[in-house]
Formats: structure tokens, C-alpha cells, sequence
């Protein structure tokens, strides 16, 4: 089993737990941060009408709290209804900072059928840090974890 399938099966394991859907989102937060290393700051976005709400996350707080669709990448990414990598976020100009030592995301959006329902977030202190594997585990983790939103 690669590393990334033992995320697989504990995430779903996770999912399985008798527990609130919010503890859910955080215990898988805390998981994607502890097991991989270039991910620095996890958190889940919730589509509130055409705003993303932060939900539970791992890493520095952000003022980031509600981002309308559009707005840097994590609205861009609403948009778009596509995962979005920025390799370099000092040369992307539609860009909202949470912390100086960012690098490099990766926002993955949620679906419930066409309807994007929420995002998953993820900052690296690593520049050009995520791969075409991290774009397909993600959006593993983010189809595993639509029934929790
Ligand atoms: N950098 C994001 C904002 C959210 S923080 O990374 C937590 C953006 O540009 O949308």
C-alpha cells in the first residue's frame, strides 16, 4: 500500500465514525498535515450562497474567513468548478496571503453532482510543491468527503 492509500482507508475510516460532520473535517485535516509534509496549512471552505466560509482547519489562523466566488484563488477556483495549483503565489496577482512562508496551493473544489458545495484548501511553505499525484489524491479525499458538507 503507498502512502497515499493508507490516507485513502484512514480517511474513509474516519468518515465512518460516530462523530459531528465537523470533527470529521478536522481529524482529516490534521491527518493530510501530519502525514505529508509539504502541506503546511489544511483547511475546508463551505459555499455559502457565492462565498466560501472557512470551515475546520489545521495550521496559522487566517483573516481569510469568507472569500466571495472569484475572489484569489480559492474563489477563482469556485469558479472555475476545477482545481487550481498556483506553483508561485508571488506572481499570481489574484492571490489572498495568509502567511508570508506560503509558497505554493492547491484549492480543490467539492461537488454534491454539478453543485460545488466546498473547497479544500491547501498552502505550502515548499515553492512549486504540488504534483499531478497530489491533484488526484486530493480530489480522491474531496469526493470521499462531499457526504460530510
Ligand atoms: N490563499 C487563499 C486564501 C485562503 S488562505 O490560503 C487560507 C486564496 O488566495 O484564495
Amino acid at each position: 500500500m503507498t502512502q497515499r492509500d493508507e490516507i485513502l482507508a484512514k480517511t474513509k475510516k474516519i468518515i465512518e465514525k460516530e462523530q459531528k460532520a465537523d470533527e470529521k473535517l478536522q481529524l482529516i485535516c490534521e491527518l493530510l498535515h501530519r502525514e505529508v509534509g509539504h502541506y503546511d496549512w489544511v483547511g475546508f471552505y463551505l459555499v455559502e450562497g457565492s462565498d466560501l466560509v472557512l470551515g475546520p482547519f489545521v495550521g496559522e489562523p487566517t483573516e481569510h474567513m469568507k472569500i466571495s466566488f472569484g475572489e484569489g484563488i480559492c474563489g477563482q477556483a469556485a469558479e472555475r468548478k476545477d482545481t487550481f495549483i498556483v506553483q508561485d503565489v508571488s506572481k499570481e496577482t489574484n492571490y489572498l496571503a495568509c502567511s508570508p512562508k506560503v509558497r505554493s496551493e492547491i484549492v480543490v473544489p467539492i461537488f454534491n453532482g454539478e453543485k460545488i458545495i466546498g473547497e479544500l484548501d491547501i498552502d505550502s511553505h515548499t515553492p512549486s510543491s504540488f504534483t499531478e499525484e497530489d491533484r488526484k489524491f486530493l480530489e480522491q479525499i474531496a469526493r470521499l468527503v462531499a457526504p460530510l458538507l
